[in-house]
């Protein structure tokens, strides 16, 4: 396929808790439109990354938000068990994580990407049919984004299942690129350096801070507003979920790690709407990290996951029955499930200014869900201030990295080269140049 062939790009987030797509036609390259129709979440930019399957984990019955929400599929008689709710299953692509999210025995990551990009290509074939009927898959480049660190084998992976999917081409699998989600977030960042004054050769940081990643990228500002890379870029395990996780490791402390293991198991559904309708929405999102702000939140678990009660024993049973099954949650509880995502992002940023000399990045900009959070917010700007003189967050920080990737393949489909990098080929483990760039 050449590029000549191509009529539209379209860019595809597979994130850790949301996805999301953009698009655009080369023939008007900056009109780039984010997809907000999702059954469950109109007008958002993303859906849930997450799947419902059936009792045999064969069957999608649900995904996006659907599947961790849809209230009253279950008919009486039927137990959560004949249900499957797979969520964060990206994070299986990860070899560095230890203890990965957990899944069916016997299922495989790769059919719930399979699956989840089956569904998504649902949508982007109406989306794409609506604006330019007609409009065949094979004159369409995807591009598809993945965290700084993954290793090559990952990209591998996800071509496989995107093929399985059927996007793309059976026989040279050519209609698809990948691009790194800092250097996507990067390019997204270009529309706002002017905003900051930002001028050719100046620098800037940008960090992507996902639902499971945290990635990293220190860019020069060229000419034409064209970017070059100059610190190999970096990422960590430190995304909003492992915020989820402490709450966990905070309740199994509450009701017992073994009530809480064996609730899991049985009745994830409940977890999933504890997590996302209770702690997302009272203590995650809102928390600012002002001691003299907080009010201490109570958990009442009849209301908010009754379902639990019944598997907790022992003393922890009579005490909680004492209290009327409220557990309160204090100022300290809060920051310390924060704390030691915090300290890694913090200490990635650290490496990445420290990798170039004193005051070259002028500026920091922040993008994804987590950026959104004003206790990071809070932290990142007392711990660099005085190292960075801006430190922003640009608009859309969720969508960033769709428009970001766009951006960057329309360029090279109209033959723009935007990226230019120096990085060693050797240290550059994770990036493949796409084919369209290399004239
Ligand atoms: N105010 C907030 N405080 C803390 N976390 C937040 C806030 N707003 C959103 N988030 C979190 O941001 C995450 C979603 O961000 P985003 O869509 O950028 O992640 P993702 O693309 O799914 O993950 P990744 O890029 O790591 O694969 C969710 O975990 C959500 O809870
Ligand atoms: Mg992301």
């Amino acid at each position: 396929m050449t590029s000549t062939d191509i009529r539209v790009v379209v860019a595809i987030d597979f994130g850790t808790t949301y996805s999301g797509f953009a698009y655009a036609n080369k023939i008007n390259p900056e009109e780039i439109e984010t997809n907000t129709r999702w059954s469950g979440r109109e007008g958002l930019p993303k859906t849930n990354t997450a799947l419902l399957y059936d009792a045999n984990c064969d069957q999608v019955l649900r995904w996006g938000e659907l599947a961790l929400f849809q209230e009253q599929r279950r008919k009486k008689n039927q137990d959560a068990e004949q249900f499957h709710i797979i969520e964060r299953f990206k994070l299986h692509l990860d070899n560095k994580m230890k203890q990965k999210p957990q899944l069916p025995i016997m299922f495989d990551y790769k059919k719930a990407i399979t699956d989840y990009l089956i569904k998504m290509k649902g949508v982007i074939e109406e989306s794409l049919e609506r604006r330019w009927p007609g409009l065949s898959l094979k004159q369409v480049l995807f591009v598809l984004s993945v965290p700084a660190e993954w290793l090559p084998y990952t990209r591998a992976v996800l071509r496989e299942c995107v093929f399985r999917a059927g996007f793309i081409d059976e026989d040279t699998h050519s209609n698809l690129e990948f691009i790194t989600e800092p250097e996507a977030a990067a390019i997204h960042c270009l529309s706002v350096c002017n905003e900051h004054d930002l001028e050719e050769n100046d620098t800037f940081l940008v960090v992507d801070c996902g639902g499971g990643t945290v990635d990293l990228t220190v860019r020069t500002l060229l000419a034409g507003n064209k970017l070059r890379e100059v610190t190999v870029r970096s990422g960590g395990l430190c995304g909003s979920t492992f915020v989820d996780d402490e709450f966990l490791k905070f309740l199994g402390r509450k009701v017992g790690i073994k009530a809480l293991g064996a609730f899991k198991e049985q009745a994830y559904e409940d977890l999933q709407k504890l997590i996302h309708r209770f702690f997302c929405r009272y203590v995650k999102l809102p928390f600012t990290g002002y001691e003299d702000e907080f009010e201490p939140i109570e958990l009442d678990l009849e209301t908010n996951c009754s379902a639990l009660i019944p598997y907790i024993s022992g003393e922890l049973k009579d005490k909680l029955e004492e209290e009327d099954w409220i557990i309160d949650i204090e100022y300290d509880d809060v920051k310390n499930m924060f704390d030691p995502a915090i300290q890694t992002i913090i200490r990635l940023i650290d490496a990445q200014l420290n990798s170039v000399p004193p005051n070259k990045v002028k500026a920091m900009f922040l993008v994804g869900g987590f950026s959104e959070s004003p206790y990071l917010t809070r932290r990142i700007k007392e711990s660099f201030e005085d190292r960075v003189q801006t430190i922003a967050f640009p608009r859309n920080p969720i969508a960033a990295i769709v428009k970001g990737s766009n951006y960057y393949l329309i360029k090279i489909v109209i033959n723009v080269k935007i990226i230019y990098s120096y990085i060693p080929l050797l240290f550059r483990c994770c990036f493949i140049w796409p084919k369209h760039a290399s004239n």
